[in-house]
């Protein structure tokens, strides 16, 4: 039987790719609640860097991106004292656990996800760790019995998939696993690329100038970028589900979500104005949330010694609950334990 301890906190997991620029689509989609509800919460974050290796990665690139999304961690505000903030490969129970739960993982389950369709047609060959990914997710969540996974809607799919996964074991190898619950935000759960509306923000195109806008980006840069995005030939600057307003409605999304205002306030202040000026307030609401982000990842980028210090702490906190989950599982499928001499 699983414990359940009606005075423990919920336990939150989620997890960021250090693959590329972290972009306000990661920031709004997932970063912020994760801030916003972390005091109520018991929260492990992670810095995937073995999902990032599905996909060709430069090794320097990599440590440099590693680093830099822990920076990006802390300076939006998350606190070390209530989050684990740590990176996937310094904690070797999630590649020992994607081994056990690839073992109960039929390949039609995860042949059928979106992500591998899409990344698989696109590579010139599909290494097997791009059709596991979703696996290791898995193995990151339920490793800590997480009660939730808050994530953008590009996450869901994976997110049901690790349900799924948990039943499974529970089934086959008895009550083990926690089945975690998907939590989406209800408005920003995805931010549409700046130079085509159609598509979502991307991490591994927001190098390329003008599709995204990175957490760390430079007020110049910002008004740049919104200013060149693109929208339509219309006038109308209102909340719309329609293809051809997709531009103006993520505009508009975006100043919802960083100023709080009501979607009626939002569309009376522009009424009669014309999409100059939208651009104009949404950059300056965008670069006005993002200054103090900016400032606090200088000063931790300046100091590599601390980050490398907390993200180590980190390590050694998710291993206190990763490591007692593993010899549980590993006990549950039949491996012998190293004994004791
Ligand atoms: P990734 O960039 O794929 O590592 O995603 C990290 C987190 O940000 C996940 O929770 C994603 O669902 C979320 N996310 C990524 N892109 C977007 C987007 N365009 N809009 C909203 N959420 C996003
Ligand atoms: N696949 C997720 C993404 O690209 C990242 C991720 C890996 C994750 N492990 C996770 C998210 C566990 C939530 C929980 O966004």
């Amino acid at each position: 039987m699983l414990k359940i301890n009606a005075t423990q906190k919920i336990r939150v997991f989620s997890g960021i790719q250090p693959s590329g620029k972290v972009h306000i689509g990661n920031y709004l989609g997932a970063m912020r609640r994760w801030v916003a509800e972390q005091q109520q919460k018991e929260n492990y974050f992670c810095i995937v860097d073995m999902h990032a290796i599905t996909v060709p990665q430069d090794p320097s690139q990599l440590k440099r991106l590693t680093r830099d999304l822990a920076a990006v961690y802390l300076a939006v505000g998350l606190d070390p004292r209530v989050c684990t903030i740590f990176v996937q490969s310094q904690v070797p129970a999630h590649a020992e656990c994607c081994w056990i739960l690839n073992c109960v993982t039929p390949v039609g389950w995860l042949e059928r996800m979106t992500q591998y369709k899409v990344k698989s047609r696109e590579g010139e060959s599909v290494n097997a760790g791009l059709l596991v990914y979703p696996v290791l997710q898995a193995a990151d969540i339920l490793l800590y019995d997480a009660d939730e996974v808050p994530v953008g809607e590009d996450q869901s799919q994976h997110v049901e998939l690790a349900r799924d996964i948990a039943q499974r074991f529970n089934h086959l190898y008895g009550e083990t696993f926690k089945v975690p619950k998907l939590v989406l935000p209800a408005v920003g759960a995805r931010i549409k690329a700046l130079n085509d509306p159609t598509r979502k923000m991307s991490k591994s195109e927001a190098h390329l100038r003008g599709h995204a806008i990175g957490l760390v980006d430079d007020p110049d840069e910002i008004r740049y970028v919104v200013r060149r995005s693109v929208t339509d030939t219309g006038r109308e600057i209102t909340f719309s589900k329609q293809e051809d307003k997709a531009g103006v409605n993520n505009l508009l999304e975006i100043y919802e979500l960083l100023t709080g205002k009501s979607q009626e306030q939002i569309e009376a202040h522009f009424a009669g104005k014309g999409y100059a000026a939208l651009k104009e307030e949404v950059a300056e609401v965008i670069i006005a949330a993002l200054e103090p982000v900016r400032q606090r990842y200088q000063e931790l980028m300046d100091d590599p010694h601390e980050l490398d210090r907390l993200l180590a702490l980190g390590a050694e906190r998710a291993r206190g609950v990763a490591d007692p989950k593993m010899a549980e599982i590993k006990r549950k499928v039949g491996f012998v334990p190293l004994s004791k001499h």
